[in-house]
């Protein structure tokens, strides 16, 4: 592959936050990757999604709340400290699915417009040198905090929690699936 587009495609890999240091993209270079991740196929042209830019000041803020409701959830101060250690990352953009009302499109195609938008961030994001992982867990899944500490409105959900920062060292790659074993052609 000697394009270097299909060479990025064919080696691109996620980050886990935590081998990510700070500084994050600035907000000139977030508004570039965001205008690259809003580039994505939409049925029906609704731009199902918005972006929530979560800044240092933000995540610091969030971060002992996330931990008080993982608690409040039931779950051990393990789960807590692992929950709010994510937010430590330099900068987290919520891209959050916003259906719209459409005779046409069904809401199953615009969650899948949503999750382009997320791979188009983080795809873009790693293009552009940076660090990024596209992850939910407990401050994206529960409704509660999402919507009295993210602004989801109650027809919204979190479709990604898009972490970015300076890159540490390589991650390890993973297993890729077999394409052979998950493909069939019909003639
Ligand atoms: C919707 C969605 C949610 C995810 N949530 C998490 C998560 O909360 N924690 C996590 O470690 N990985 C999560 N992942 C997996 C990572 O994004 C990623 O796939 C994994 O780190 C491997 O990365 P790569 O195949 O891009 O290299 C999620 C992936 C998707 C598509």
């Amino acid at each position: 592959m000697t394009s270097p587009i299909l060479q990025f495609l064919a080696t691109r890999r996620s980050h886990p936050p935590k081998l990510m240091t700070g500084p994050g993209p600035d907000r000139h270079q977030l508004t570039e990757l965001l205008t690259l991740a809003a580039r994505v196929p939409d049925h029906g042209k609704l731009e199902p999604w918005r972006f929530v830019v979560l800044g240092r000041q933000t995540l610091d803020a969030l971060a002992p709340k996330l931990h008080a409701a993982v608690l409040a959830d039931g779950q051990d101060q393990a789960a807590a400290d692992k929950a709010a250690s994510a937010f430590a990352s330099p900068v987290i953009v919520a891209v959050i699915h916003s259906p719209v009302d459409s005779p046409k499109v069904p809401e199953w195609e615009q969650e899948l417009s949503s999750g382009a938008v997320c791979l188009g961030l983080v795809n873009a994001a790693l293009a552009s040198g940076w660090g990024a992982a596209w992850l939910t867990g407990f401050a994206a899944l529960n409704r509660d905090f999402a919507q009295a500490h993210l602004g989801v409105a109650p027809h919204e959900r979190v479709a990604g929690l898009i972490h970015i920062g300076t890159p540490g060292p390589t991650p390890p790659e993973r297993p890729r699936p077999d394409i052979a074993a998950k493909t069939r052609f019909l003639p």
